[in-house]
C-alpha cells in the first residue's frame, strides 16, 4: 500500500475508534492498539511532511504555545438565556410562549436537555473542515481557543458528511466528565500541586491554556446545544432535527435530550433529571427549554440578550460560599477525630447548612482551611456537605499581614475524654487512643449498635444515648439489656422522656433479641467490617463461637475477606473488655446462631446484580436480602463484571449502561422467577 493511502486508512481508523470512544462511550479497540496505530501514523507524517493534512488526528496532542489568545467576531452573537427557579415561572414561560404565537389553547412541543455546568463554545467548520473555535466572551467576541479545541477528542476535525455546508457554526459546551476532574485532582494531589475545586473550574482553566500541549493532558469533553452561522445548507425544521442531524455528522449531542409536551412535559422532565442528576457522568445545574420548531422560535424572537424561545430551569445550586466561624473536632465510632467546619448558616443542595467536613488533618493543610475564610460548600444529593476550597482573595486582610488564624494543627488530646491522639502511619485519619473509655466513642458504639441496619433497636436516639451514657446508666450495649440500668424507673429520670416513650424503648429493646448472626456481627462496630463482610463472616462461620475461634487465616477463607479485614477483626476479638460484652450479649439472648452456609446452598454464588429504579413490590433492601440469601452479591454501580440489572420504574443511566454492556436486564417479576428457580 502507498504511503498515502496508507495514512489516509489510518486516520479514518483513528477517527472511528475516537468517535466510539468519546462521543459513543462505547470503546471499538484497546487503547495499546489505539497507541500503535497513531504512532504509525505521527511517523509516516514526519518521514512525508505533505501527507499531513490539517484534520489529522496527530494534531490533537497540541502545539507549541501562544503568546496570547486572538480575539474573534461572532458573525452570529452567542447570547444568554433567561433563568426560572420555580414550577410558576415555567408555568408563566410557557404562558408567554403560547400567547407570543396566540395560540393560548395549544400544548407547545418543546425540545428539552440538560444545562451542562461548563463552558459555551463555538466551533466553525468550512466545507465540513474544522477551522476555528472560540469562547463565548462577551457574546459579541470571544477567545481563538483553536489550537486547544484541537485537542478535545470529541470535537470531530472534520464532519462525516460527503456534502457538507459551506459555513458551519456549532455551539455548545465543553465541560469535564467528573471520572477525569477526579483522576486530574488526584494526580495533581499526588504531585502536591493545586487542585481545582470542580469540573466547571477545571474545564475553565484547561480551556484557557496558551499551551494547549497542556490542554491535550487534560481530558475534556463537549457537547453541542445549537448552530450559529449556516450557509450552504438546509437544516432541518426543528431544534429536535437539528440535534439529531449534528450527531449524524458525528458531532457528540446529549442523549438526556428529549421532546416533551405542555408544562406538565417540562416539569416531569426537570424532575426526572433531577434525580439522576448525581449519577450522570458530569456536572449540571438545570434544564434547558426550547420551543421544537424553528418556524415559531423565530416568531418569538429575543428580547435583550435571550431568546423568548428558551428558557433556563435551575436546580437548587450544590454548592455557594460562607464563612468558617469554627474548626472543631469530632470523635467518631472508632475513636477517629474528624475536622469539621463550623459555618454561617448557608442554603445549599435544597437544605441550609451550618456543619461541613474537613475530612482529616492533611485535607485541611492542603485547602488551608482557617477560621474567618470564604469557603465553597459542595453538598451534592445525599452526601455530607464539604469544604471544598478556600476563596483565598477574600481571606480577611489583616490575616493576609499577620495571620490571626494560624493553619489548622490536630488537636494532641482527644476533645472528649483527654487521652493522647494517634496517627498511624500510612493512615490518614488521627484516633483517640481511649477505645470505649472514651464517652465519645462509647456512645458512637451504643447507636451504631442500635442502628436500623444493625440491631435495629427503634427510638433509641442520639439525644437518649448521650443522657444514657452521661448519666453513667448505660457504658456499652450489653447494658442495654439488663433490667437493673435501663428500666422505668431510670429512663423516667430523663429530660423528654414520657411514660409512653419509656415504654416503647424498652419494648423496643425486648424486640431486638435474638437478631441473626449477621446483624449482631455488624452491630459490634468492628473496624473494617461493614455490613456485607458481617453477612459473610455470618454465613461462613454460622455460629457467633466458630467466628470469634478463627485465626486470621481462618477469617481469609470468608470471600473478601483480606488480610486487613482478618486483623482488625482479631484485634477486636483480642480485646478482654470486648469479650467481656460479648458474654454480656450471649447471656442476654442478643443474637441467635445459624447454621454454617453447606456450600451448595448458595446457587447464584459469583453473580453480581445491580438494582436501579423502583420495584412494584420489593424494597431495595428486600430485592438485596433475598438475592443475598441466594449467595448473589448486589452492587452500586454496572460494569462488565455485573451479570443481571434489576431494572424497576424510573431506572436511569445503570439501566441505560446495562444496554449499552449487553447485561441482562430483569424487572421484578424476572427477579422472582429466577429467585425461585434457584430456590428450594
Ligand atoms: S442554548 C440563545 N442549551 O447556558 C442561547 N445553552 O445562559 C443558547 N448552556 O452560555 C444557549 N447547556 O453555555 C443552551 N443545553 C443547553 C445548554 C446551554 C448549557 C449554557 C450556555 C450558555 C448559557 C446560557
Amino acid at each position: 500500500m502507498r504511503s498515502e493511502e496508507r495514512a489516509s486508512a489510518l486516520r479514518a481508523l483513528i477517527d472511528a475508534a475516537n468517535y466510539h470512544y468519546y462521543v459513543l462511550d462505547a470503546p471499538t479497540i484497546p487503547d495499546a492498539e489505539y497507541d500503535r496505530l497513531l504512532r504509525e501514523l505521527q511517523d509516516l507524517e514526519a518521514a512525508h511532511p505533505a501527507l499531513s493534512t490539517p484534520d489529522s488526528p496527530t494534531h490533537r496532542v497540541g502545539a507549541p504555545p501562544l503568546k496570547d489568545f486572538a480575539s474573534v467576531t461572532h458573525q452570529v452573537p452567542m447570547l444568554s438565556l433567561n433563568n426560572a427557579f420555580s414550577d410558576e415561572e415555567v408555568a408563566a414561560f410557557d404562558r408567554r410562549v403560547r400567547e407570543g404565537l396566540g395560540r393560548e389553547g395549544e400544548e407547545m412541543e418543546y425540545a428539552v436537555e440538560p444545562k451542562f455546568d461548563g463552558l459555551a463554545i463555538t466551533l466553525l467548520y468550512q466545507d465540513g473542515l474544522f477551522v476555528q473555535g472560540a469562547t463565548r466572551g462577551d457574546g459579541y467576541s470571544g477567545e481563538d481557543v483553536t489550537a486547544n479545541l484541537r485537542t478535545v477528542h470529541a470535537i470531530p476535525m472534520r464532519l462525516a458528511d460527503p456534502a457538507p455546508p459551506v459555513w458551519l457554526e456549532v455551539r455548545g459546551e465543553v465541560l469535564m466528565l467528573r471520572r477525569d476532574f477526579e483522576k486530574l485532582n488526584e494526580t495533581a494531589r499526588e504531585k502536591g500541586e493545586k487542585t481545582f475545586a470542580n469540573p466547571r473550574n477545571a474545564a475553565a482553566g484547561s480551556l484557557r491554556q496558551l499551551d494547549s500541549r497542556i490542554t491535550a493532558r487534560r481530558r475534556l469533553s463537549f457537547f453541542a446545544y445549537g448552530v450559529g452561522r449556516v450557509e450552504g445548507a438546509t437544516l432541518p425544521a426543528s431544534h429536535s432535527a437539528i440535534m439529531d442531524w449534528l450527531a449524524a455528522r458525528r458531532l457528540p449531542v446529549s442523549s438526556e435530550r428529549r421532546r416533551v409536551k405542555g408544562v406538565v412535559g417540562l416539569l416531569d422532565y426537570f424532575r426526572e433529571l433531577g434525580r439522576r442528576r448525581n449519577d450522570l457522568p458530569f456536572d449540571i445545574d438545570g434544564a434547558v427549554y426550547k420551543v421544537d420548531a424553528l418556524a415559531d422560535q423565530e416568531v418569538l424572537g429575543y428580547v435583550a440578550r435571550a431568546p423568548r424561545f428558551a428558557i433556563a430551569h435551575k436546580y437548587p445550586a450544590q454548592e455557594e460560599l460562607t464563612t468558617v466561624e469554627a474548626i472543631d473536632v469530632q470523635v467518631g465510632r472508632t475513636g477517629t477525630l474528624t475536622p469539621v467546619a463550623r459555618l454561617a448558616p448557608v442554603f445549599v443542595g435544597g437544605v441550609t447548612v451550618t456543619n461541613a467536613t474537613l475530612h482529616n488533618e492533611d485535607e485541611v493543610r492542603r485547602k488551608d482551611v482557617r477560621v474567618g475564610d470564604t469557603v465553597i460548600v459542595r453538598r451534592a444529593g445525599d452526601v455530607i456537605p464539604e469544604v471544598v476550597g478556600v476563596v483565598l482573595e477574600r481571606r480577611p486582610l489583616r490575616d493576609l499581614l499577620t495571620p490571626l488564624h494560624e493553619p489548622f494543627r490536630m488537636l494532641e488530646a482527644c476533645p472528649e475524654c483527654g487521652a493522647p491522639v494517634i496517627r498511624l502511619e500510612g493512615e490518614a485519619a488521627a484516633r483517640c487512643s481511649n477505645g470505649l473509655a472514651c464517652p465519645a466513642q462509647r456512645k458512637q458504639a451504643i447507636l451504631h449498635f442500635a442502628s436500623r441496619r444493625a440491631m435495629d433497636i427503634e427510638g433509641l436516639g442520639d439525644k437518649l444515648v448521650e443522657q444514657l451514657v452521661d448519666k453513667g446508666l448505660v457504658a456499652t450495649p450489653a447494658d442495654l439489656y439488663d433490667p437493673a440500668k435501663v428500666n422505668r424507673e431510670s429512663l423516667a429520670g430523663l429530660e423528654r422522656m414520657a411514660d409512653k416513650s419509656a415504654e416503647n424503648l424498652i419494648q423496643a429493646i425486648e424486640a431486638s433479641r435474638g437478631r441473626p448472626l449477621a446483624r449482631f456481627i455488624f452491630a459490634l462496630g468492628i473496624r473494617q467490617v461493614g455490613e456485607q463482610t458481617a453477612k459473610d463472616l455470618a454465613r461462613h462461620f454460622g455460629h457467633l463461637d466458630a467466628f470469634a475461634a478463627a485465626d486470621e487465616a481462618g477469617l481469609m477463607a470468608v470471600p473478601d475477606v483480606g488480610p486487613v479485614v482478618a486483623a482488625a477483626i482479631r484485634a477486636f476479638l483480642a480485646e478482654p473488655h470486648n469479650l467481656a460484652v460479648i458474654e454480656a450479649l450471649r447471656a442476654a439472648r442478643a443474637w441467635v446462631d445459624g447454621e454454617p452456609a453447606p456450600r451448595l446452598a448458595a446457587p447464584l454464588a459469583g453473580k453480581t446484580f445491580v438494582l436501579t429504579g423502583t420495584l412494584p413490590n420489593l424494597t431495595r433492601d428486600q430485592a438485596r436480602e433475598r438475592i443475598e440469601a441466594r449467595g448473589g452479591k448486589v452492587a452500586g454501580s454496572v460494569s462488565k463484571k455485573t451479570d443481571y440489572v434489576i431494572a424497576g420504574e424510573e431506572a436511569g443511566s445503570k439501566l441505560a449502561k446495562a444496554r449499552e454492556l449487553g447485561i441482562a436486564i430483569l424487572d421484578e417479576n424476572g427477579l422472582i422467577a429466577l429467585l425461585d428457580e434457584s430456590g428450594a
